[in-house]
């Protein structure tokens, strides 16, 4: 049943419908469509366009509605209505008959889907809230496991300069919080109710809108219905919350996909999380990572997406604006997934502690310490830094690594230097050294790894997955 026959005397081509149909895809709005409806109802009580009696009748089909709906969301989309918004009303005429057709006063499928997708949002962006604290939980809880653990830290991809293993995770940690603060600004714009806006101009009915934003949840109403129905606005940002969250597992996929290069060998992932070649029986593949790394421009896509789909379009709605939800679903449902994934990567993940020690030690990784050592000596940083590059070059022709070198061939170099130079080139010193805040030194991710256990618990494996979208 289409809401807008009266004025047609031909029905759609079905090649149309089914372009124009969004029910395949918007039936996952139909709770937040049947709370607005909810709300929408009382709201025309209270300006007694329904009666008592009409209101109860209607909440009370319409929280049968929500059960059925609740129980079997997916196959609504299979119904013949054009869009979700369609299907609540069929059934809710089928269930209580005419009065059913009293529902859609004042309100226009514009105010209408507007607020259903801004509701919509904001429970999808409770359940990434709790993802997001998962994999922080996730990533605290290995941070503290490898504290002894020594690292190569690169810069340009060369070995630059020796960090554990834990001050790694713990910059991805980072990362994670400031998205999980990003999504909670994000939500914070999430809080204003279109619905009473009608098709653009207003509703004619003495809604009491401020009371109505109340009930949905919302902290007050928009403030002008033109802006109200063609606000996508939350929609880009979550996008760009969901995108720069993206990148950041993208990254943190790429290191880990090098560390478990054959080449690097630094960490194995585990069976779980792998899968095999069909043709090459040794292989263990990092799957999971690289998909993680590949969806990522899924998601920037989607964001891209939005953003161009919105550029120019004219107020106030207009249809393109139903191109927001398939890749809005998508984008988080992925975002979501990846960060799921990427928290169990890290629940199996073993560590070579002794390659990555080797690793950390090589590469020349300690010649920082050496000048830091001459400056200690009261040589000024820029000629220290001349000197170790003639004495890296020379124990590269040597084939040994710095803390090789005699002390006669140190003295070479530099007079200043003593027997004391061993110490400071050991790797221990070099990340003992950096005791300064948001340095590698043990006692600073020690207090890093408190920080983010206090925040973010480690829940029990039933609690730790978010709910389904
Ligand atoms: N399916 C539409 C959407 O997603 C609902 C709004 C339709 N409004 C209209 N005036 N045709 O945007």
């Amino acid at each position: 049943m289409a809401l807008w026959g009266g004025r047609f005397t031909e029905g759609p081509d079905q090649r149309f419908k089914d372009f124009d149909d969004s029910l395949k895809f918007d039936y996952r709005l139909a709770l937040e469509d049947i709370e607005g409806s909810r709300c929408w109802a009382q709201a025309l009580c209270r300006a007694l366009v329904l009666t008592r009696e009409e209101c109860d009748t209607l909440q009370q089909a319409l929280d049968e509605l929500a059960q059925e709906a609740a129980s079997d969301l997916k196959a609504i989309a299979a119904a013949p209505d054009e869009d979700i918004h369609s299907y609540v009303e069929r059934r809710l005429i089928e269930k209580v008959g005419v009065l059913g057709k009293k529902l859609h006063t004042g309100r226009s499928r514009n105010d209408q889907v507007a607020l259903d997708l801004k509701l919509w949002t904001r429970h999808a962006a409770e359940d990434l809230e709790q993802a997001l604290n998962a994999l922080l939980a996730r990533l605290a809880d290995s941070a503290a496991r490898y504290t002894k653990v020594y690292f190569p830290g690169y810069t340009h991809l060369q070995r630059a300069q020796p960090i554990t293993f834990t001050h790694w995770i713990l910059a991805y940690a980072q990362m994670f919080k400031r998205d999980l603060q990003r999504l909670k600004n994000a939500r914070e714009l999430l809080n204003t109710c279109p619905l009473g806006s009608g098709a653009l101009a207003g509703t004619a009915y003495l809604i009491d809108r401020e009371q109505l934003a109340l009930d949905l949840g919302f902290t007050c109403a928009t403030h002008n219905s033109l802006d109200a129905v063609s606000d996508r606005d939350y929609v880009m940002e979550m996008l760009s919350v969901a995108s720069i969250s993206m990148v950041h597992l993208s990254r943190l996929a790429e290191d880990l996909i090098f560390y478990n290069s054959g080449e690097a060998r630094f960490v194995e992932l585990s069976d779980q999380v792998t899968s095999g070649s069909s043709l090459m029986p040794q292989k263990k593949n990092p799957d999971t990572l690289e998909l993680i790394r590949g969806k990522c421009g899924r998601v920037v896509g989607a964001l891209t997406g939005m953003l161009v789909t919105c550029k120019g379009l004219p107020l106030a709605y207009d249809k393109d604006l139903q191109e927001d939800k398939e890749r809005l679903f998508d984008a988080l449902d992925t975002w979501r997934d990846c960060l799921l994934m990427a928290a169990l990567v890290f629940e199996g993940l073993k560590v070579d502690e002794e390659r990555t020690r080797e690793a950390a030690r090589g590469g020349y990784s300690n010649a920082t310490e050496l000048a830091d050592y001459l400056v200690g000596k009261g040589i000024p940083f820029r000629e220290a830094h001349e000197v170790v590059g003639k004495v890296v070059l020379y124990a590269i022709s040597q084939h040994k690594p710095l803390e090789e070198l005699t002390l006669e061939e140190f003295k070479g170099f530099s007079a200043v230097i003593e027997k004391d130079v061993y110490k400071r080139l050991d790797l221990e010193t070099a990340l003992d050294v950096r005791d300064v805040v948001g340095g590698t030194a043990p006692p600073q991710s020690a207090f890093e790894i408190a920080v983010l256990r206090d925040n973010y618990p480690l829940k029990k494996e039933n609690e730790d997955s978010p709910s389904q979208l």
